[in-house]
């Protein structure tokens, strides 16, 4: 199928619609992930996770193994993970703290520069060999913002604040929550999904799931005295932040550790999180520390990156692995300095909800999973619906978020970008009145 007839954008129609070969076929898969290595900035990792020099992760970014590490100057850096001798992996290890890195197949070793600095029998490669023309292959691009930090691949991209757009104004909400910043908390959630990646984006950036499929988890909180008493979310409009990027946001109909008391988390609790509301709202006016406390957002960062600020924080990384299925890792993002209670609250509300075993994950992967079967089941309703919305000052529930995301999809592989932008949802509204009147 022609590319350019994947995505069905019509407002004046009321039509919004995605072509299901986006999630089955192996040939756009391929082509998607050679447009990705051309636009995109991609998620390697946060700095929390690298707090020594020499510390190091392994990472695999759209199928590109790469060593996340401080070098021993302290300074972030990353290399790919594959020895100059003959490619074999070199860093073999998930995480660690090293001072050079040997291959395992002929013992090559390197730096934590990325310099080859030591090898078996050197003369027997004659005089003309050089060192430095062995040295480890860095990414064309690596760089942070406010401790996330991402990789490209074209070195002719443009800058990663540039590619963020308005993405930092909510990235922004989230670390500005702590007074010294934010760290990766110890460990990470790994799990499969026999599905194509981008449908946990649109999972992640559709509230309109939220109340049936995870029902179990509203009525728990409700067991306990909390949670909403309406039937619908109070809800800002979706923003469209460019690039792709886009956000959903609301009331929470929960509890959240900054700053936000439930009673899940029981009346020993109410006095500290005041207290944290109290130096919250000081810190940052009432006006944004409201919404930083009130509110939850979920965001996500064009193409697979999902920040979930809801009752805890978690940062969601997704590898395209097949046409049908992806790897996830999550991590727990928390203030740098919250021990004790605080953070037992937090990893409690994160686990309980989306971790692995959470009241929202497994049934979240179960639809994702059920969806991606019926893709393949029945090829011949071929057309997935994302117009819930499109008519109206859309909110956290429509599919807004998700249409942003699919229109940087669009103009990505159509190698259109960067995509129109939808400042607002009215504008949305304005195209399809000026359209009626141009009729
Ligand atoms: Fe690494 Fe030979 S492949 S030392």
């Amino acid at each position: 199928m022609n590319l350019t007839d994947t995505v069905v954008d019509d407002p004046e129609s009321g039509v919004f619609r995605v072509h299901r070969s986006t999630m089955t076929s192996q040939e756009i898969f391929d082509l998607e992930r050679q447009a990705m290595l051309k636009h995109c900035w991609i998620y390697l990792g946060h700095e929390s996770e690298l707090p020594r020099p020499g510390d190091y992760v392994r990472r695999t970014v759209l199928g590109k193994p790469l060593v996340f590490l401080r070098d021993l100057d302290a300074k972030i850096s990353a290399f790919y993970n594959t020895c100059t001798h003959r490619g074999a992996t070199l860093c073999r290890q998930d995480s660690g703290n090293a001072r050079h890195f040997q291959c395992f197949y002929h013992a090559w070793s390197f730096d934590t520069y990325g310099s080859l600095i030591a090898l078996p029998d050197e003369l027997g490669y004659g005089p003309h060999f050089d060192r430095n023309e062995r040295a480890l292959v860095r990414p064309a691009k690596l760089d942070n913002y406010r401790g996330f930090w991402f990789v490209a691949f074209n070195p002719d991209i443009e800058s990663l604040h540039s590619y963020l757009a308005d993405a930092t104004e909510y990235i922004d909400l989230v670390v500005d929550q702590a007074t010294d910043g934010m760290r990766i908390v110890d460990g990470t959630n790994l799990y499969s999904t026999s599905a194509n990646w981008k449908i946990v984006v649109e999972n992640a950036l559709d509230g309109y799931h939220g109340l049936t499929l995870h029902q179990t988890y509203f009525a728990y909180v409700k067991s306990l005295g909390g949670g909403m008493t309406g039937t619908s979310w109070n809800s800002l409009p979706a923003r469209d932040l460019g690039n792709g990027h886009s956000v959903i946001e609301g009331e929470a109909p929960y509890g959240r550790p900054v700053a936000r008391w439930d009673p899940l988390y029981g009346e020993d609790a109410k006095s500290d999180i005041q207290a944290i509301r109290t130096e919250l709202f000081d810190r940052c006016g009432v006006e944004r520390g409201t919404r930083m406390a009130d509110n939850m957002r979920i965001i996500g960062i064009f193409p697979n990156l999902l920040i979930n600020d809801i009752m805890a924080i978690t940062v969601r990384y997704v590898e395209p692995v097949r046409p049908d299925l992806m790897h996830v890792s999550a991590w727990a993002l928390a203030p740098i300095d919250e021990q004790g209670a605080r953070l037992r609250r937090r990893i409690d509300s994160y686990i309980t909800f989306i971790g692995p075993g959470g009241f929202a994950t497994p049934d979240d992967i179960e639809a994702l999973e059920s969806c991606q079967a019926g893709f393949a089941s029945l090829p011949e309703a071929c057309w997935s619906d994302l117009s819930r919305g499109l008519t109206r000052l859309a909110g956290l529930d429509d599919d807004f978020g998700i249409r942003t995301f699919w229109r940087g999809w669009h103009a990505m592989v159509n190698d259109n970008w960067p995509p129109n932008r939808r400042q607002t949802p009215e504008a949305v509204i304005d195209d399809q009145q000026s359209a009626v009147t141009e009729h």
